[in-house]
């Protein structure tokens, strides 16, 4: 049942305790223990206010906040507020589907390789399973989106796509100026927005939401990831200090935006993909949406020439974007493992 009808549908079951096949061992597991307390919103990781966006203290934070944390929070960012109702709502529409219609794009039946329905991360490599269902979209044009996408979300999911490229394009050249590239050249522009993933996640209702994780320790793989999350809670982000984990509070209207291990490794480190999770909740169910600001896959990735000018040595290999991608969805979440790929 769980692979077909989703923990959404193990959730609406009314169970009274967590499926075994869902119990993460200890260490894996979200308590409070090591997570760091505050009551101030930007007190650790840093909102970023986007409304001067050419002022360049943004641009300032930015950078600072890539390297520091490897995420931060945007208010003003010049995505309607709007486009971010919308697509919640049409996330929400998508999951209320009877299971049958959401089953039609699961691996075994989606007419598209690009459309995906399914349930925890890579449920063939996993000991133990993670408390999520998701619809995942690779954007190849509009007119395959328009032929293949789910009709409850994809006029939605389009239009805030397309709203969030100004915002991303702006993003990444202040990123890249940091490093010494003045200019997006379309060779630039493709090796780091080239190619563009969404999500649609939902984390259901769970019992014994401390047995279990909503997603397991993992950095993306993307360049950069722009995540809108409602109002519930529960996104945690590796600290400084590598062993505590901070809490990313929602702000209504914000949109989280996090470094992937693309730019980490394109910058040769100075950038940081930093190890997240998200934990169940046995009150609420939570939604996010995050769009995956890619390479190409058929690009090769490597420190860019301009880091490497001033001599210094490079920590990553060359190596080919769809491998790479391979490789993370080979395996269970395993923190930061993935960029060892690369070395
Ligand atoms: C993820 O990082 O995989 C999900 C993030 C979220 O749901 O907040
Ligand atoms: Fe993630």
């Amino acid at each position: 049942i769980s692979k077909s009808h989703g923990v959404k549908g193990l959730s609406e079951m009314g169970l009274k305790a967590l499926p075994k096949q869902y119990i993460q061992p200890l260490e894996e597991r979200i308590t409070t223990m090591n997570v760091v307390a505050t009551t101030n919103p930007g007190e650790y990781i840093p909102i970023i206010d986007m409304s001067n966006s050419d002022d360049p203290k943004v641009a300032e934070a930015i950078c600072n906040a890539a390297e520091k944390w490897g995420f931060f929070q945007l208010v003003n960012h010049g995505v309607p507020i709007e486009e971010l109702e919308n697509v919640m709502e049409a996330t929400h529409r998508f999951f209320e589907l009877p299971a049958e219609k959401k089953t039609k794009y699961s691996v075994e039946h989606s007419a598209s390789k690009n459309v995906r329905f399914g349930t925890s991360f890579s449920p063939h490599a996993e000991k133990a399973l993670e408390w999520k269902d998701w619809l995942s979209l690779f954007y190849v044009s509009e007119d395959e989106a328009s032929a293949f996408w789910p009709p409850a979300c994809k006029a939605e999911v389009l239009e805030y796509m397309k709203k969030t490229d100004i915002l991303t394009k702006q993003i990444l050249e202040m990123l890249m100026k940091r490093l010494n590239v003045e200019e997006l050249d379309q060779e630039k522009e493709h090796l780091l927005m080239g190619s563009k993933r969404i999500n649609l996640n939902y984390y259901p209702v769970c019992p014994n939401p401390e047995l279990t994780v909503g997603v397991g320790r993992h950095s993306d793989v993307s360049t950069l990831t722009i995540l809108l999350q409602d109002h519930i809670g529960g996104l945690y982000v590796r600290g400084t200090d590598k062993e505590s984990w901070v809490h990313v509070p929602p702000v209504k209207g914000s949109l989280v935006i996090n470094i992937g291990d693309a730019l980490q490794i394109m910058s040769n480190g100075r950038y940081k993909s930093i190890e997240h999770r998200v934990a169940a909740n046995g009150c609420k169910n939570r939604i996010s949406v995050p769009i995956f600001v890619n390479p190409r896959p058929s690009d090769l990735i490597a420190p860019l020439p301009e880091v490497l000018a001033s001599g210094e040595k490079a920590v990553y290999k060359q190596v080919l974007y769809s491998d790479y991608v391979r490789h993370f969805f080979r395996k269970a979440h395993d923190g930061k493992g993935t960029i060892d790929f690369a070395k």
